[in-house]
């Protein structure tokens, strides 16, 4: 049997890692967020006091690091450093910054590349990042762009830390989105684009429901369910 593969891209905050959890227990494929392996990286790198942004010493940090990737008992992916669960630590405010520099780094992006294609070789996924459908499963059954207006997902966000208890607000929430947009599509190597044969799915209008659906059906025009 040949695993199949969902591969979605999209900016920050378009609703990619629900959507594609939930995707992913609706046709019991595996999730794989790769944000998470990037965020674990650039965790490593502030951890030994390193500047994220700085190849000369990100790069000889990549050699010693011990990265793994779990599933708790409730299915959800975990990231573990050195053996230490840090599956909340790297969803800290500060660590998203990060992440998008050391992902611009080319050396980082080929240290993680092999991993994260190995994992297609044992399980049918459906994996979410920025370069997914373009550079790490170009040959993916079923690729999609997931994105949204800056503005609807600027709100997701606040929101989301409003439920939180976190104080937030729109502005500055705005500002962090299209700074993030703007490292993750100028960057010169995998840079989040959509890829040529991918479909393109705008969930500013649509709640939760809406875009799953509309997910569903994207995904099945490529594979028989
Ligand atoms: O999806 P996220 O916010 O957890 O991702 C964190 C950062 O990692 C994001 O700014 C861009 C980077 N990233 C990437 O470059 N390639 C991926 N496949 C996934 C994430």
């Amino acid at each position: 049997m040949r695993f199949k593969s969902v591969a979605i891209d999209g900016p920050a905050g378009a609703g990619k890692s629900t959507l594609a959890r939930q995707l992913a227990q609706r046709l019991g494929y595996l999730y794989v967020d790769t944000g998470a392996i990037y965020r674990t990286v650039a965790l490593a790198a502030l951890r030994a006091g390193v500047d994220p942004a700085d190849p000369a010493q990100v790069v000889p940090l990549l050699g010693g690091l011990d990265i793994q990737m779990g599933y708790g008992d409730d299915g959800v992916q975990r990231m573990y450093l050195a053996g230490e669960d840090v599956s909340g630590a790297i969803r800290e405010h500060r660590i998203s910054g990060a992440a998008s520099k050391v992902s611009a780094i080319p050396e980082v992006r080929a240290f993680l590349l092999d991993y994260q294609r190995g994992l297609t070789d044992s399980h049918s996924i459906v994996m979410d990042g920025r370069d997914i459908g373009t550079v790490v499963l170009p040959g993916a059954d079923v690729k999609v762009f997931l994105t949204a207006a800056p503005e609807a997902r600027a709100r997701r966000r606040l929101l989301e830390l409003e439920q939180r208890g976190q104080e937030a607000d729109f502005e500055t929430i705005l500002q962090d989105i299209r700074e993030r947009d703007r490292q993750d599509e100028t960057r010169p190597v995998a840079p989040l684009r959509q890829a040529e044969d991918a479909m393109l799915l705008d969930t500013t209008q649509l709640n939760l429901e809406q875009s799953l659906e509309g997910l569903l059906s994207l995904v099945k025009e490529k594979i028989a369910l």
